[in-house]
């Protein structure tokens, strides 16, 4: 009984952060989309990836990582042991920027807080942020600025994000690596750190 109220209060309010999100009005991205893309995976996963923002496919189905980026990070995945259906996955911006191109600083303000929310209701160990647009912004909760990607990247961080204690491992964006070896077997090194954690 009460972990059925448990569980019921925890749907709830993640209902409510759903409709938040697919309703949202807090900046222009609104305007074009189809879907919001929440984010998908197991309310209670150890591992969260946070990318940058929905594509057109995301865009089109309302699924994170679905389309060429997000195969490829399957592909990534499997190579690092690593089983997508264990990990929560989400983006920093949660609708489609006009022709994919990069989030603007207020875009990712405006959205924050649901990430924010997110980890805090799922409270994973770590999270690994995919690109400088994450990376950037789960380490400014730190108080650590960065130039880019490549001078955090693969290093460990702790942060607390609301009452979570979270780790915080930067990688390069999957889809920077589609045609580039050397940064996808830096992303499955990075992969196979958060396999580790895995309990
Ligand atoms: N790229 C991202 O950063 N996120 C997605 O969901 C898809 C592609």
């Amino acid at each position: 009984y009460l972990n059925f109220k448990r569980l019921k209060y925890g749907m709830d309010e993640w209902e409510e952060l759903r409709s938040a999100v697919s309703n949202c009005t807090k900046c222009r991205l609104h305007e074009g989309r189809r879907h919001a893309v929440l984010g998908e995976g197991p309310l209670n996963a150890e591992l969260m990836l946070i990318g940058e923002a929905p594509g057109a496919q995301e865009d089109m189905t309302g699924r994170p990582f679905v389309g060429a980026a997000g195969k490829l990070l399957n592909d990534m995945l499997g190579e690092a042991g690593l089983s997508r259906d264990r990990i929560y996955i989400t983006n920093i911006v949660k609708c489609r920027p006009p022709n994919n191109r990069e989030p603007l600083p207020d875009e990712e303000e405006a959205c924050l807080p649901y990430l924010i929310r997110q980890i805090v209701l799922i409270r994973p160990r770590l999270a690994i942020t995919m690109g400088k647009h994450s990376s950037a912004a789960l380490l400014s909760m730190a108080g650590v600025r960065i130039n880019g990607i490549s001078e955090v990247r693969g290093r460990l961080r702790s942060i607390k994000v609301g009452d979570v204690e979270l780790t915080v491992l930067p990688t390069y964006h999957p889809a920077a690596a589609i045609y580039n070896p050397r940064l996808r077997a830096a992303i499955v090194g990075d992969l196979r750190i958060a396999a580790s954690f895995m309990s």
